[in-house]
């Protein structure tokens, strides 16, 4: 991130407690001292073991949950909901299954009371920068993971977001799709200009698509590490991967995460 460039998304000494799971047991902590900003078109991925609190901290962003403690803004605004400039795709596509992909990612901008040609053109639109085109008149079990997970991205994109939000996206997917994928979406993410977050538990990818690494500790989560990636090519992920760079941030998170100690998992 440049340093001029300016916030889009601040995290200010966040902290998430859930109510204790037995009667009269304290409460859990699922995450807490998260303080991180994020800069206008910055690509930042988040890595960190299972259960260590990336998902809650992801719907915190989305305004699906609140913190206990400290302030998640947008633009410099407290977030207190749903965002309309906020796109949040999981690895689980959501797609309605009785509803094609077109009126899928239509969908989201039926709430809109947008005319109906132009919620049309929106969503054709969507599609084409998703290569997703030809596909637009099947039903999600007609096309594959991968393609379900393109649509699934043309209907986050169909709102018009300047945010997105990725909790593991391909991580269903097998190795060659993800790589497809992976390649698809760092290309429409960077003609966009979006600001993204993705988490994935896949430390390749982590540095195949981002400028900025955090790394989360086991739970109560709470970032340990940042990393610069440094690699140009942010829109050509297999490129970036041949590189000794990417060797040595991947061999570094990987003793970082302390995969080397987790012979039990
Ligand atoms: N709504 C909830 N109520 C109670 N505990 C929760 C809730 N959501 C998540 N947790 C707990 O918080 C911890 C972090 O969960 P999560 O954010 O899903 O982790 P991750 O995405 O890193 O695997 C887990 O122990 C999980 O069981
Ligand atoms: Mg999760």
């Amino acid at each position: 991130m440049s340093p001029n460039s300016p916030n889009v998304l601040h995290l200010q000494d966040v902290a998430r407690r859930f109510p204790g799971r037995a009667a009269g047991a304290p409460p859990f902590t699922a995450v807490r001292n998260l303080s991180f900003a994020v800069g206008a078109g910055e690509f930042v991925s988040i890595v960190g073991p299972s259960g260590c609190g990336k998902s809650t901290l992801l719907n915190m962003i989305a305004g699906l949950d609140r913190p206990s403690e400290g302030t998640v803004s947008l633009h410099g605004i407290e977030v207190s909901g749903p965002n309309a400039s906020v796109g949040f795709m999981l690895q689980k596509d959501l797609l309605l299954p009785w509803r094609t992909v077109l009126h899928n990612v239509e969908f989201g901008l039926e709430a809109r009371n947008l005319p109906a040609a132009e919620r049309r053109e929106r969503a054709m639109r969507e599609l084409s920068r998703c290569r997703m085109t030809e596909f637009a008149d099947r039903y999600p079990y007609q096309i594959s993971g991968g393609q379900r997970q393109r649509a699934a991205l043309a209907r986050t994109l169909a709102i018009d977001p300047d945010v997105v939000l990725l909790d593991e996206p391909f991580s269903a997917l097998d190795a060659q799709t993800k790589l497809v994928l992976q390649k698809s979406f760092a290309g429409t993410i960077a003609m966009a200009g979006l600001t993204t977050l993705l988490i994935t538990h896949d430390l390749s990818e982590a540095v195949a698509m981002s400028d900025r690494i955090l790394v989360m500790s086991d739970g109560p989560g709470r970032i340990v590490e940042e990393i610069e990636v440094g690699l140009p090519n942010r829109d050509n992920p297999l490129e970036r991967l041949g590189t000794p760079r990417a060797t040595e941030i991947v061999k570094h998170l990987f003793h970082a995460l302390h995969i080397d100690n987790r012979l039990d998992a």
